[in-house]
């Protein structure tokens, strides 16, 4: 599984250290070679002996009187990946705010691998803002938080802020070099039904809830791509979906038409407005000035701008329809789009919020391909492979 990877396991100063050893063996035992660097706090509660007899090299514990003369660096040229378990909440706060205080910190800053970072502290400090703002920039920064998950705690106490087991530590490292069908493919999604605002406090908006934008962008993520999620509603999270939040279909249409020309694959799934009112009102309408008059105009066609793109996406697109499919076929060939999926949003178990849908893959020559109904999950999944087959053959990504 892990095979000639270089794994650098950084053990911080918490109560849960004690796991990093077995971790070191688990990850061993993977095929991965091992190095460790830890902080002052982390010697404290786990032997450096232990780790270099369990690893076969001395951990790294000081920046200065080594036998290397640059740890950090020579630690992070080597590293395939670093993964700072536990992660106590200061060295959270260090790595969050890019300081190079501790040998630790210097290597995390020093490398450009992926990096797992494994929260271990009590309740308090974990759900402390400042903690909380720490991890929302790790995660910014592309670190991928693995954990904490709520269970006990040093000192007989109860709550979020356990460390994941070593295994579950373990299968997330192998799971970023479980390479998918979709890495290296940049992936943008769009989800959620758009926003057209009336006046300040009411819009035209529409039934979509956003849950097939969600899976599929949830399925390009798991088969390896890095996706970018158009939306309007809350998005799945997943280290490898940057999320981009929108409101109206003109706000949508400027943000995908920014991301489109350096995707591989655009999966628009949103349901965008075709009108909107021409002159919202600056102050809320009030019913004692009488009914007012709403003027529409059409909103930007986003498919067709991606469409027209001089380098475009391989470009997949919905159709919501009611009844015959005809509509979408034509759509299809209109907007000059590599795939369209067709949904008849009036046959029940399909449509708007369900969580199953009966969709048909309408290809570029027109020809129909009706699928069973299955969860909007396994259509998402099923959608990915499709893809996968159609652009990878080619030549695509
Ligand atoms: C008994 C004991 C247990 C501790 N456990 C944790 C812990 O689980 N998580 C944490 O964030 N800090 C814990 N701390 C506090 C850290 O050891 C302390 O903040 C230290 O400065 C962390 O340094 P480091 O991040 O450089 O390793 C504990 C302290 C003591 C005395």
């Amino acid at each position: 599984m892990l095979a000639g990877r270089h794994v650098v396991l950084a053990i911080s100063g918490g109560v849960a250290a004690f796991k990093a050893a077995y971790l070191a063996r688990r990850l061993i035992e993977a095929g991965a070679e091992v190095r460790t660097v830890m902080t002052a706090s982390g010697c404290e509660f786990l032997g450096p002996q232990t780790m270099a007899a369990l690893t076969g090299a001395r951990p790294v514990v000081d920046l200065f009187g080594q036998e290397d003369v640059s740890p950090h660096t020579s630690l992070a040229q080597w590293a395939d990946v670093i993964v700072v378990a536990p992660a106590t909440a200061a060295t959270i706060s260090r790595l969050a705010n890019g300081l190079s205080s501790d040998a630790l910190a210097a290597t995390v800053l020093a490398a450009q691998c992926p990096v797992v970072v494994a929260p271990a502290m009590h309740t308090e400090m974990w759900e402390h803002p400042a903690t909380a703002r720490n991890v929302a920039t790790l995660r910014g920064d592309g670190c991928i938080i693995a954990g904490p998950v709520s269970g006990a705690l040093a000192g007989g106490d109860e709550g979020p802020g356990r460390m994941l087991e070593p295994d579950e530590i373990l299968e997330i490292v192998t799971g970023i070099f479980a390479a998918g069908p979709m890495t290296g493919w940049r992936v943008l999604v769009s989800a959620g039904g758009t926003r057209e605002a009336i006046d300040p406090v009411r819009y035209i908006g529409n039934r979509s809830s956003g849950k097939m934008g969600n899976a599929l962008a949830l399925a390009a993520a798991d088969a390896g791509a890095t996706v970018t999620l158009v939306t309007t509603v809350a998005a799945p999270s997943h280290d490898r979906i940057e999320v981009v939040a929108v409101e109206s279909a003109q706000e949508m249409a400027e943000a995908v038409w920014g991301l489109a020309p350096e995707a591989d694959v655009a999966v628009l799934a949103a349901a965008v407005a075709d009108f909107r009112p021409a002159e919202p009102a600056a102050g809320k309408l009030r019913r004692a000035e009488g009914l007012p008059q709403i003027n529409l105009e059409p909103t930007p066609d986003i498919l067709a701008g991606v469409g027209a793109l001089e380098k475009r996406p391989y470009l997949v697109g919905f159709a919501a329809e009611v009844g015959a499919l005809e509509g979408a076929i034509d759509k299809a060939r209109r907007k000059g789009l590599d795939l369209l999926v067709a949904n008849d949003i009036a046959s029940p178990g399909s449509g708007f919020g369900t969580e199953t849908t009966e969709v048909t893959i309408i290809t570029p020559d027109g020809t129909p391909e009706a699928w069973e109904m299955l969860s909007k999950s396994e259509v998402a999944k099923k959608l990915v492979a499709e893809i996968v087959r159609r652009h990878g053959a080619a030549g695509g990504n």
